[in-house]
């Protein structure tokens, strides 16, 4: 079956098209086409994300990524002239659905009803978490798409997505440019460690599709404290990555630095619950960096490696306890700060201490948001039985995972 997925919950406009079939007794997911424009450059000045911003932008990059995966996928026919003109009775709702999106409408009526009906089976779409003027769109995009093509929608949650996609294994084959994975089978009770720009929590999952919340942040999300702290040391957004190069500079220069005259607390480490804190950190980077007045590039460095090690021992200790906790024997992680080599790597160590863990990371590129994670968790829902109401479906910024 083939699966259409969007997503458009932050700043990034993605979507993609997503074939799955049964491999050696495995599902295998072959990407048929895969699409992604980030607003990164566009929210920059404002040091992060505008939501109404945001908004506009998906509006108006919908239907090129639309039209670029479906080329991709074989799948962009364009109907013959003489049936392209007849009156289509479904277009005064299509204009309805989209009455608050005024660029993706126009495109929309432009492109869509020029095409042959494609072979999608469904559409999954992240109806939350998010920001709410950003995840609309997507929605109204998906409900146009499901009542004009008459192809049913799934509802799908932006962060089962990032625990999805660290499912996938490594490629099984490749042709013309479209990747084959397999979908790994996962020894339950797995622990997810979920860690973005919006959300840091450890999630339970004694089954499949079902969530547990262990603990979360009582404050600011990781990725979130990334990019604040980047943003005191002067930083560009997304910060990041920018703290992770620095971080890594400074490991480079004294591989040895346990000690340093910039080291940071580390919030909640001994604490009894699963909980974690990151705006005292930042806070204390604050204050560090007001007192030394001048941060030069060589002190610059030491203060984003000095946070990137606090960070990374309290998550790995809270993960460490939650998985002595529940028993898990898989562990999960997801969201866009795995990118972090240092952290992946620290993952890793962990994983070899424990012998019988099962640790399942999601490549780097598929990390940060993306709509592969959101079609194969949408493939998920589809294969449960899960179907969205074009009529009520809604956004929900703040859909949780866990009940
Ligand atoms: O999952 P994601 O793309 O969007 C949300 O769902 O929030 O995560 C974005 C977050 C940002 O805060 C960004 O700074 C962080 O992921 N991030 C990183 C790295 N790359 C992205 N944090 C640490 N190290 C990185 N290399
Ligand atoms: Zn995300």
């Amino acid at each position: 079956m083939i699966i259409l997925s969007i997503e458009t919950s932050c700043d990034e406009t993605a979507v993609s098209l997503l074939k799955f079939e049964g491999l050696a007794g495995k599902t295998a997911v072959t990407i048929l086409g895969n699409a992604l424009f980030s607003q990164v450059d566009i929210h920059k000045e404002y040091g992060g994300v505008f939501p109404m911003l945001a908004k506009r932008e998906h509006s108006k990059n919908l239907i090129p990524l639309m039209k670029k995966v479906l080329e991709e996928a074989g799948l962009e026919n364009t109907k013959k002239q003489e049936v392209r003109n007849k009156r289509d009775a479904s277009i005064e709702n299509i204009k309805t659905i989209l009455e608050k999106e005024f660029e993706l409408q126009k495109q929309f009526l432009e492109y869509i009803p020029s095409l042959e009906k494609p072979s999608i089976d469904a559409i999954a779409v992240t109806h939350g978490p998010g920001l709410e003027p950003a995840l609309w769109v997507g929605v109204s995009f998906a409900k146009a798409l499901s009542t004009f093509w008459d192809i049913p929608v799934v509802p799908t949650n932006h962060m089962e997505g990032h625990v999805a996609v660290a499912l996938l294994e490594e490629k099984v084959s490749e042709q013309k440019n479209q990747p084959t994975f397999a979908i790994k089978e996962v020894a339950y009770p797995a622990l997810a460690l979920l860690i973005s720009g919006g959300h840091t929590e450890l999630v339970l999952m004694p089954s499949a599709g079902e969530y547990q919340l262990v603990g979360q942040t009582r404050d600011d999300a990781l990725g979130e404290a990334f990019d604040k702290v980047a943003r005191v040391l002067g930083l560009p957004y997304p910060g990041g990555p920018e703290i992770s190069k620095l971080a890594q500079e400074d490991r480079k220069k004294r591989p040895d630095a346990t000690v340093s005259k910039y080291t940071l607390p580390r919030p909640m480490i001994h604490s009894k619950d699963f909980d974690f804190s990151f705006s005292g950190i930042k806070t204390a980077v604050l204050y560090m960096v007001q007192k030394i007045q001048t941060v030069t590039s060589d002190i610059q460095i030491q203060i984003a490696r000095q946070f990137e090690d606090a960070v990374t021992e309290v998550i790995i200790s809270k993960t460490k306890k939650a998985l002595e906790h529940t028993g898990a024997q898989t562990l999960i992680l997801g969201g866009g700060v795995v990118a972090n080599t240092y952290i992946r790597k620290s993952f890793e160590n962990l994983a070899e201490s424990l012998p019988g863990l099962k640790l399942q990371i999601p490549r780097i590129s598929h990390t940060t948001d993306n709509a592969i994670m959101i079609g194969i968790a949408g493939y998920h829902r589809y294969m449960a039985g899960i179907r969205g109401d074009t009529n009520t479906m809604r956004a929900e910024g703040n859909l949780k995972l866990s009940k």
